[in-house]
């Protein structure tokens, strides 16, 4: 069966198609409208996936060979996100629907990234233990089966790719900033400066990356601006280490309490090389990471989040919900 998966959560606008569970396209618009902003513009995106959805969707049709009328399940992103945004995604796969009777299903955005995972690695067995780490989320999941989430810690004010777009933007680089840093810091070899990440004292799995932030905050502002060029590198590889150290500490206790071998790295901020490795250091070939094209967002992982829900007979119509989690 083909499904359609269609992604306009925030500042990626995407549309793809899944031949089952094989991606046979997968186009992604990254708008880069917001980078002269130093972060996402809300009205600026919802606009920015108006001008572009139709387009990207015939796109994907010649691409691929197909036409709407293969299409058997349109997946679309409806839950979290910024509302605007959502409703073009939602707005343009309910019109598709009426128009041509095919059948629809809503996706959560967490639940889509969980299984980008799947895209590289069908096989890979439930139960296991997923970290999302987003420019807009960062949480561990115990992932029992199709839609069946536990929530085991998750940040209690940044995301992960938030700290990191903010400390870019504190260094001068522009929106987003996680690849940028994570270049610079691979410009030097080690660093004698240190940061600290704040500990949640909850008894929980949660993070915290804002201490970590104001820290480099400080730190940069007692540079001075002529000389920052020469700090940049040192700045950004010490804030690395000790956001990386954090998602790894908190995904290994998780694991150990929970009783779980395998896990899936997903979302923007799992791109990250230094991330990867790691987390590859602690649970060797016990860790999943989908390639770097569809960690960030994208409508394949959407599509197939869509797909094994049809599988379980487990469609819901699409209802918008901006700030519902998984
Ligand atoms: O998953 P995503 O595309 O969007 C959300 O759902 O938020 O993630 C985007 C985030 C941004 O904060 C970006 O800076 C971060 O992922 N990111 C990275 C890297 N590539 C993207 N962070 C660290 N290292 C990277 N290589
Ligand atoms: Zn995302």
């Amino acid at each position: 069966m083909i499904t359609l998966g269609i992604e306009t959560s925030c500042d990626e606008t995407s549309v793809a198609l899944l031949d089952n569970e094989k991606v046979i396209g997968n186009i992604i618009y990254s708008q880069a409208e917001h980078s002269k902003y130093g972060g996402v513009v809300p009205e600026v995106a919802s606009r920015a996936h108006l001008e572009k959805i139709d387009r990207l969707a015939n796109a994907l049709f010649d691409q691929t060979k197909r036409s709407i009328s293969d299409v058997g399940l349109i997946a679309v992103t409806d839950s979290p996100g910024l509302a605007g945004a959502l409703l073009v995604g939602v707005s343009f796969a309910l019109g598709l629907h009426e128009n041509y009777k095919i059948p629809i299903t809503g996706v959560n955005h967490l639940e889509g990234h969980i299984f980008s995972v799947m895209l590289d690695h069908p096989n890979l067995e439930f139960p296991f233990l997923a970290l999302v780490v987003s420019g807009g989320h960062t949480a561990l999941y115990k992932v029992s089966d199709v839609g069946r989430y536990e929530l085991l810690g998750q940040t209690v004010d940044d995301a992960a790719g938030e700290a990191y777009d903010k400390v870019g933007k504190l260094l001068g680089f522009p929106y987003p900033a996680g690849r940028a840093i994570e270049e610079a810091s691979m410009t030097i070899d080690h660093t004698d400066l240190t940061f600290p990440v704040a500990k949640v004292s909850s008894g929980t799995f949660d993070f915290s990356f804002s201490g970590l932030k104001t820290a480099v905050k400080y730190h940069v502002a007692k540079i001075d601006r002529n000389e920052i060029d020469t700090h940049r590198a040192s700045v950004c590889k010490a804030f690395q280490e000790a956001a990386v150290a954090s998602l790894v500490n908190h995904t290994r206790n998780a694991a150990l309490a929970a009783g779980l071998t395998r896990v899936a790295l997903v979302g923007g901020v799992a791109c990250n090389k230094h991330l990867r490795n790691s987390m590859a250091k602690e649970f060797g070939d016990q860790v999943y990471f989908p390639q770097p094209r569809l960690c960030t967002d994208n409508a394949a992982m959407i599509a197939l989040c869509g797909y094994k829900h049809y599988l379980k007979n487990d469609l819901r119509f699409p209802k918008m919900n901006p700030s519902k989690g998984i």
